[in-house]
């Protein structure tokens, strides 16, 4: 194994509070949260809207606050988070903020990030999406204990994408996730900026997610094996959230932050999305869609035209499976000029070439093994060749949803057959995320440029905290 431990730094007096004043705040927020399990929508509760049209208080969009890759403290702690209004939750987060703050990198600099854990039980952060080695990619054996810290340096040597950042510690990420740790980690470069696609206001981050609420309105998780399914949507952490747009095009950074939903996304106009990228970045050219379907994990980039949304009119961005009206997007009149719809090639994408038959096959069994294993952290279950091309096979017996993860390389997906039988627009290109569903096969090719531990493992965090996870080592 790798020397990771200098990594490591002990921090008994961790931010002149004992971890145990932090951590009895968050048990008594605990306490509250699981006092009531009745009636998720009290009499003096905002209706939500389902589908409908309704007036109802809506709260603005929060935008989390950028910060910079390099020199970063980020301290995961429990707290008090505002969702929007009047609605207070505990919570658990990075630097006070629920999302975090996003993360933003040019390709080519470098991350120098201090993991601070101010939780009552271990962590570590991983970066989905981002392609670094074992000692930087936030591994389970790297947890850290609460009151210690971790310490990240690591290229940015990759293309621009939205990707994100989230604890994974092994059998604590579902909650810790779901009790607020999550945030954007995008990396920027030059291709991606001579497009000139909007930016500023009008780029936007989706961090969409559902969540369960007690009657007081903290977050409330169930302990379900079958993954965790929320009653509402909630939006950059704000619950029925609008979002004041100019007659203008924007760039929508959408990301799944579901514990296990998998969403259907369209507008209320049924206008198309214009889909410029996914997981692993631009995609070669942009295409049309009226709905798209994400799992839990997977990114998309998409523009909505909004330049003829006049004054007091709005569209809903909906989740078709639930019936939810996720976010108001609510017209200002206000015209913006000079912007353009890209047209042509957005990306160069080389297409890997590989074997057309599997190298390897991973069934995804039950709701906890890979290949009838259960993960064992100090277990290595087979072993890659780094700068090969392999095709992996994902198949499954059942209860999927699974979004198969890799850590340590993106992936081309060639092919989904039984089930669903077909690839979508935004599994072209890139990933890292793809969904296996019930009755489906589906094979990609992968290759691995750095050597060391990493995982595979379903994004589904009920099944990965049970066990759908494997190490692997790349050589
Ligand atoms: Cu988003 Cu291994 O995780
Ligand atoms: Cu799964």
């Amino acid at each position: 194994m790798p020397a990771f431990t200098d990594r490591r730094l002990r921090r008994r007096d961790f931010l002149g509070l004992g971890a145990a004043s932090l951590g009895s705040a968050w048990l008594m927020a605990c306490e509250r949260a699981t006092d009531s399990i009745l009636s998720p929508a009290g009499p003096g509760d905002p209706l939500f809207a389902r589908g409908g049209g309704a007036a109802l208080t809506r709260n603005p969009l929060r935008i989390p606050n950028t910060v910079s890759a390099s020199g970063l403290t980020l301290t995961a702690a429990p707290g008090t988070a505002n969702l929007g209004g009047t609605f207070e939750s505990a919570a658990l987060m990075y630097n006070g903020q629920f999302p975090g703050p996003s993360i933003v990198a040019n390709s080519g600099s470098t991350a120098s990030i201090q993991f601070v854990n101010g939780l009552t039980q271990q962590s570590i952060t991983h970066w989905h999406g981002m392609m670094v080695d074992h000692e930087d990619d936030g591994h389970p054996l790297q947890a850290v204990n609460a009151g210690s810290s971790y310490n990240y340096e690591f290229p940015i040597a990759q293309r621009a994408a939205l990707n994100w950042y989230h604890p994974h510690p092994h059998m604590h990420t579902g909650e810790q996730v779901y009790y607020g740790l999550a945030g954007a980690f995008i990396v920027r470069d030059s291709e991606e900026s001579a497009l000139q696609l909007p930016s500023g206001a009008y780029e936007v981050p989706l961090i969409i997610r559902d969540a369960s609420f007690d009657s007081a309105g903290n977050l409330k998780l169930g302990g379900k094996s079958s993954g965790f399914i929320g009653t509402d949507p909630l939006v950059n952490a704000t619950r029925t959230p609008y979002l004041a747009v100019d007659r203008a095009i924007y760039r929508f950074r959408i990301l799944n932050g579901c514990n296990a939903r998998v969403m259907r996304l369209a507008l209320s106009n049924n206008a198309s999305f214009t889909l410029i990228g996914n997981d692993g970045g631009l995609l070669t050219s942009s295409s049309s869609v009226q709905h798209i379907t994400m799992a839990p994990g997977e990114r998309t980039d998409v523009l909505v035209d909004l330049r003829s949304l006049v004054a007091g009119s709005s569209v809903m961005l909906r989740c078709l499976d639930a019936g939810w009206d996720i976010l108001e997007l609510r017209g200002t009149g206000a015209v913006i000029s000079g912007q353009a719809m890209p047209s042509g090639t957005l990306s160069s994408i080389t297409a890997l070439a590989g074997p057309a038959t599997p190298t390897r096959r991973f069934s995804f069994d039950g709701m906890t093994r890979i290949n009838g294993l259960i993960y064992d952290i100090n277990r290595t279950d087979f072993r890659v060749q780094h700068g090969v091309v392999e095709r992996w096979r994902f198949v499954t017996n059942g209860n999927a949803p699974h979004p198969v993860h890799v850590h340590g390389a993106s992936f081309q997906v060639q092919s989904r057959t039984g089930g669903r039988g077909m690839l979508y627009p935004w599994e072209a290109g890139w990933k890292d995320t793809v969904l296996l569903g019930d009755r489906e096969t589906v094979d990609v090719l992968i290759r691995f440029e750095r050597t060391g531990m990493y995982v595979i493992h379903c994004h589904q965090l009920a099944h990965e905290d049970q066990g759908m996870m494997s190490n692997f080592v790349v050589e």
